[in-house]
């Protein structure tokens, strides 16, 4: 990477009414991020090292926000909706400071490719004032369009200020520059709003610098780097994308996706090669998978880590703090939270760990709970190396299990129990020769007296 010092501005005022939501538009999710956040992934991995955040009036749930995903970001207010070159206006003081490159991006542009930012920064690198990157559709309706004369980028036409040969250009403006730090503030001042809409368009520094005899070029990217989101739709369909590269990116690396549609990643999820998952997965946030997993179907896995060759389900829910050791196996309708599964332990059916510790080896049957919650607190569970833990059986925390203690099943474990001990949580068995049949002759006269009578 270049060792040219590079501020990105990141517009994010919009209002985004169209996405029918008490949520600002750019704080919507992809893959569990907001997408702006992806916007400040790709300038970071650009390597822009510093950050304008331009904001609406009022955005305190953005401050907020991005506090947690770009936390060196100086955030600035755009009071008044004016157009783009307004918003990038507003973070003066920043771009005063001096940089060699200023990116200009879109908050609601969640799909721009680091590659394609450092192409742009490249030119600038190599003498360009203005970069625009550009792509290439069958349908531009409502970009704006990148008029070029004798090969070179002349100006941006927005749709409503385009003539009707215009409008057939399908070279458009994918919303991302690149502009020199020494011209900006002087291009970005001549912009006066004489366009259809009565804004100040950001897009109109490329005539201007252009008619400066300025260096203006048009780099082309693929058009996921320009699809903007302004309603669900659009939502769903980056987040297609993203997941669609997320998955190749995964089988690329080592991993087996039987059927990768069906697998969901989240933005931060890692997993190791030859790890194995089959269809219907889902990875919340937070998930770290090592090497030669088996992720069965259906299973629903989020803030969970998985050691090598562990087995997890099918229809398995691994909650935040599932800590499973090399080995262990969390098997089909089981939960577990908050709780370590040691080496080659297994929970195999139906069972319930919460807040505990699952010792190396132990056997967990099926149908146990651990009781970890009284309404108001939770509390921890121990379950020794080896034990063993007879199906149905109720564990009421707080509560230990020594080393290969041994539970009869059906109990209900209310006091610790030693290493190598045997414990009965349950109502001795009775058994009465005869008794069923009596029972059952009893029960039916009694039921045709009611008949009858
Ligand atoms: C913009 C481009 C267009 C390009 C398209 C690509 C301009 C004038 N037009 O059009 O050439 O093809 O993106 O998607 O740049 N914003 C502010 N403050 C404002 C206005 C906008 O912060 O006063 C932010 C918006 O929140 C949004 C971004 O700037 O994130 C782009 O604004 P938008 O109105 O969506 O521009 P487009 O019409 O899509
Ligand atoms: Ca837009």
């Amino acid at each position: 990477m270049s060792q040219r010092s590079c501020l990105s501005v990141i517009l994010a005022a919009g209002e985004g009414t169209r996405m029918k939501s008490a949520v600002p538009k750019v704080l919507h999710t992809i893959a569990g991020l907001p997408m702006v956040a992806h916007v400040v992934k790709a300038a970071e991995a650009a390597g822009s090292g510093e950050l304008a955040l331009v904001i609406g009036h009022g955005a305190d749930e953005m401050r907020k926000a991005a506090l947690k995903f770009a936390p060196k970001a100086e955030a600035f207010v755009q009071e008044k909706r004016l157009g783009t070159a307004h918003a990038v206006l507003a973070a003066r003081v920043a771009i005063s400071k001096g940089y060699d490159d200023i990116l200009v991006m879109f908050g609601d542009t969640p799909l721009i490719d680091p590659e394609a930012l450092a192409a742009a920064r490249l030119k600038l690198a190599e003498g360009a004032a203005v970069v625009v990157v550009g792509f290439r559709t069958e349908n531009p309706s409502g970009y704006g369009r990148l008029i070029e004369k004798a090969g070179k980028l002349v100006a941006i036409r927005e749709e409503k200020d385009c003539s009707d040969e215009q409008k057939k250009i399908t070279f458009c403006n994918g919303g991302l520059m690149a502009v020199a730090g020494r011209h900006a503030l002087k291009l970005l001042d001549q912009v006066g709003s004489k366009n259809a809409k009565g804004e100040y368009y950001l897009t109109d520094i490329v005539e201007i610098a252009a008619a400066q005899g300025l260096d203006v070029v048009a780099t082309e990217a693929s058009f996921e780097n320009a699809l903007g989101i302004n309603n669900r739709a659009e939502l769903a369909q980056a987040e297609g994308i993203w997941q669609q590269r997320r998955r190749r990116e995964a089988m690329l690396s080592g991993v087996t996706l039987i059927a990768p549609e069906t697998v969901f990643f989240s933005h931060d999820t890692e997993i190791g090669a030859d790890t194995i998952v089959e269809p219907n997965v889902w990875f919340g946030p937070g998930v770290k998978i090592a090497t030669g997993a088996k992720i069965h179907a259906f299973s629903h896995i989020e803030g969970a880590t998985i050691a090598s060759n562990c087995d997890v389900g099918p229809f398995a829910r691994l909650r935040p703090g599932a800590d499973l050791r090399t080995k262990a196996k969390v098997g089909n309708f089981c939960e577990v939270k908050q709780a370590i599964v040691e080496e080659g332990a297994k929970v195999n059916h139906l069972t319930y760990i919460g807040d505990a510790r699952i010792g190396a080896g132990a056997n967990i049957g099926a149908g146990t709970i651990t009781c970890n919650y009284d309404g108001y607190s939770k509390f921890f569970t121990d379950i020794g190396e080896g034990a063993f833990i007879g199906s149905n059986s109720s564990l009421v925390a707080p509560l230990s299990i020594g080393k290969g203690g041994y539970i009869a099943s059906g109990s209900v474990i209310t006091e610790s129990v030693p290493d190598d001990a045997l414990a009965f949580g349950r109502a001795r068995q009775r058994t009465l020769p005869g008794k069923g049949k009596e029972l059952r002759e009893r029960f039916s006269q009694a039921a045709a007296a009611r008949k009858k009578g």
